[in-house]
């Protein structure tokens, strides 16, 4: 079953052909994150816009490279939530059009769980069920994926997600949004020890995340030596962070992991290309005996071929879309879709 996809819900504009959720035929990606960088962050109205533009080039790109034209296609699948409204509203009524256009089926698709979908793409072998941390510029979640349309929050973070904790704390240093990825290199030269920063917890409940308190910390850290007019190193700063924010993605999860029983621990989201995270979880699991997955490098950030992927098993289970179907800004992954 071949599978075009969409993806528009933050500032990548995205398409791709699946083959049987696994086998990608092509994958394209416009991405906008130079145009935001001057803001320093993303700017909601500019992306709707620029996926408006790029969509139909996008979209006719992805059929070209895997030598489709849209008979070939059986089915249409697109990002429905969560996200940015105005941008996911372009993709939907997109894949919408579509959709009656040649009477084949609407596949909607969870951002989050099309994350966790990457790995599907990565690892042919890899099935529910596992324990997954997915960390992303606006989520960081723990989540038992029982089966592939089937899943339970297990923890989730109470304030900032784990990407935007690393993209604040980057921009106070200087670095371009999205910062998580420049502050991931300038890290890789620094002293992990070099300051102590809060690894903040929950009380009450073991797996959820807070990492407001540890981003306004290494802040006011900047913030103070900025004031007195010492230099601080960013190298330094940056390593410390790091080692703090992935210590406390680490801790929770492995600690779910021991409770719950888990054999198979699996990583998605922006930020499982941060390769202290990666290397982090390669050890544990080694040291614990977990078996691990994590997403190629570039599979790891926003794209449609993890929509395509998860399109596939949302459509065995019966998730197909009428045309009424509309974008969400907020949804949880365990959202029920059962029609009423
Ligand atoms: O999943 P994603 O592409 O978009 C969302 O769904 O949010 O995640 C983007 C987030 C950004 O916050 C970005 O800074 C972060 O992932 N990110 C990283 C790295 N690469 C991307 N954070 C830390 N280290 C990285 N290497
Ligand atoms: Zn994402």
């Amino acid at each position: 079953m071949k599978i075009l996809a969409i993806e528009s819900s933050c500032d990548e504009t995205a398409a791709a052909v699946v083959e049987d959720g696994r086998r990608v035929l092509s994958s394209v990606i416009a991405s906008q994150v130079e145009e935001h960088r001057i803001y320093g962050g993303v700017v909601p109205e500019i992306a709707s816009r620029r996926h408006a533009e790029a969509i139909v080039g996008v979209v006719d790109e992805a059929l070209k490279q895997a030598s489709c034209t849209l008979e070939d296609i059986d089915a249409f699948a697109v990002t429905f939530a969560p996200g940015l409204i105005g941008a996911l509203l372009v993709g939907v009524n997109f894949a919408k059009g579509l959709s009656i256009a040649t009477g084949k089926p609407l596949i909607p698709v969870h951002h989050l769980r099309s994350h966790i979908a990457a790995n599907y793409i990565t690892s042919e072998e890899l099935k529910p069920p596992f324990l997954c941390l997915v960390a992303s510029g606006g989520h960081s979640h723990i989540v038992a994926v029982k089966d592939y349309t089937e899943m339970v929050v297990v923890g989730q973070t109470r304030d900032d997600a784990a990407g935007e904790a690393f993209d604040k704390a980057a921009r106070t240093l200087g670095m371009p949004y999205p910062g998580g990825i420049e502050m991931d290199k300038v890290a890789e030269l620094g002293n992990p020890d070099a300051f102590t920063l809060p690894r903040p917890t929950v009380a009450g409940s073991a797996y959820d995340f807070s990492f407001s308190g540890l981003k306004t910390a290494v802040i006011n850290l900047i913030h103070n030596s900025q004031q007195k007019g010492i230099e601080l190193s960013k190298e330094d700063v940056s390593a410390s962070f790091r080692k703090a924010v992935v210590g406390c993605l680490t801790d929770n999860l492995f600690k779910a992991a021991e409770d719950l029983g888990a054999k198979t621990i699996v990583a998605a989201g922006g930020v499982s290309a941060n390769s202290l995270l990666r290397k982090e979880l390669t050890r544990i699991c080694k040291e614990k005996g977990y078996s691990l997955y994590i997403p190629d490098l570039k599979l790891c950030g926003d794209n449609a071929a993890m929509v395509g992927s998860q399109a596939y098993y949302e459509f065995l289970s019966g998730n197909v879309a009428d045309f009424d179907l509309n974008a969400t800004a907020t949804l949880p992954i365990d959202y029920s879709t059962k029609k009423s």
